[in-house]
């Protein structure tokens, strides 16, 4: 029989491919069933080892089963701490606020707020849209070419990438793209030092001009690193700009540190912004 022949891995694949969507996106690229896991290490059903690059997307930066944290959750179970409290507090939570706020610059902390959203990236990002529009009773949202925020309706809508949109039509309206820095592939043809000021002068005067087009948005979302759209940093004297000329115009300014956050681009953005969790939040007092 044929399936007697496929290896492990490829049965569960099939398995995989016959009752799941096809809204996958990893193992499409990479074809494998995943056995088991230890620090940078990834073991396949057919006993196929892997140095795991991808770290489930970032989020294990102490790699798979760090001892410390499978301490931690073993303390947690044995202790009968609660699993799932929705939204109440627990100490354990509060300590985890703890240890984040400690982390903020003291400036910073003063004001800042956490929210706790769903798991996924893409849940901060639909919270701090929510909020921004909330905040303002403004509705369009200021982006960037290059980005990504997620692939749920509002954040694939106001993500860079067109493929996955050409399908779903009626995405979320008023996003209005604008020029990342990106040096290498400048889009204004220009490279070097001089894009960067020539984004933020297009910037600055996009939301100046009377005749832009532009209605008063309800904030401006950006990746200080843009991660998807290929590794790309921001010139720090360009996210200082662009944190001017938004405070200026007293527009929310959402830093998108889902994939760049907590460490992973090596030290702190020396931003003066608010934190939450996955990602910053700046708004400004009026
Ligand atoms: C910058 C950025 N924002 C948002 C997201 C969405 O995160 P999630 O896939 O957890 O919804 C990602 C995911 O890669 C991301 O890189």
């Amino acid at each position: 029989m044929i399936t007697n022949m496929l290896t492990k891995n490829d049965q569960l694949l099939e398995q995989q491919n016959t009752r799941e969507s096809n809204a996958r996106s990893y193992p499409r690229r990479l074809p494998m069933a995943i056995d088991q896991a230890e620090g940078i290490y990834l073991t396949d059903m057919d006993g196929k080892r892997y140095i795991d690059f991808l770290a489930g997307a970032g989020t294990l930066a102490l790699g798979h089963n760090h001892p410390a944290v499978l301490e931690a959750m073993e303390k947690v179970l044995k202790d009968k701490r609660p699993l799932h409290t929705l939204d109440f507090t627990t100490p354990i939570k509060e300590q985890f606020v703890d240890e984040i706020f400690e982390c903020l610059p003291e400036e910073f902390r003063k004001n800042a707020k956490i929210q706790f959203c769903g798991p996924t990236g893409g849940d901060a990002i639909e919270a701090a849209l929510k909020l921004v529009k909330t905040a303002t009773g403004n509705r369009s949202i200021l982006s960037f070419q290059g980005a990504y925020h997620g692939a749920t309706h509002a954040t694939m809508s106001i993500s860079g990438n067109t493929k996955p949109k050409e399908k779903i039509q009626g995405l979320m309206p008023d996003v209005q793209f604008l020029p990342y820095p990106y040096q290498y592939r400048c889009p204004f043809g220009i490279g070097g030092e001089e894009s960067h000021k020539i984004s933020s002068q297009y910037i600055e005067n996009l939301l100046n001009d009377p005749e832009s087009g532009l209605l008063a948005p309800a904030g401006m979302i950006l990746e200080a690193v843009q991660g998807e759209g290929g590794s790309i940093p921001a010139p720090i004297p360009w996210l200082k700009e662009i944190r001017r000329i938004t405070k200026e115009k007293g527009i929310p300014l959402i830093i998108d540190e889902v994939q760049s956050g907590i460490g992973r681009t090596g030290r702190c953005l020396p931003l003066n912004m608010q934190v939450s969790f996955r990602m910053f939040l700046y708004y400004p007092k009026q």
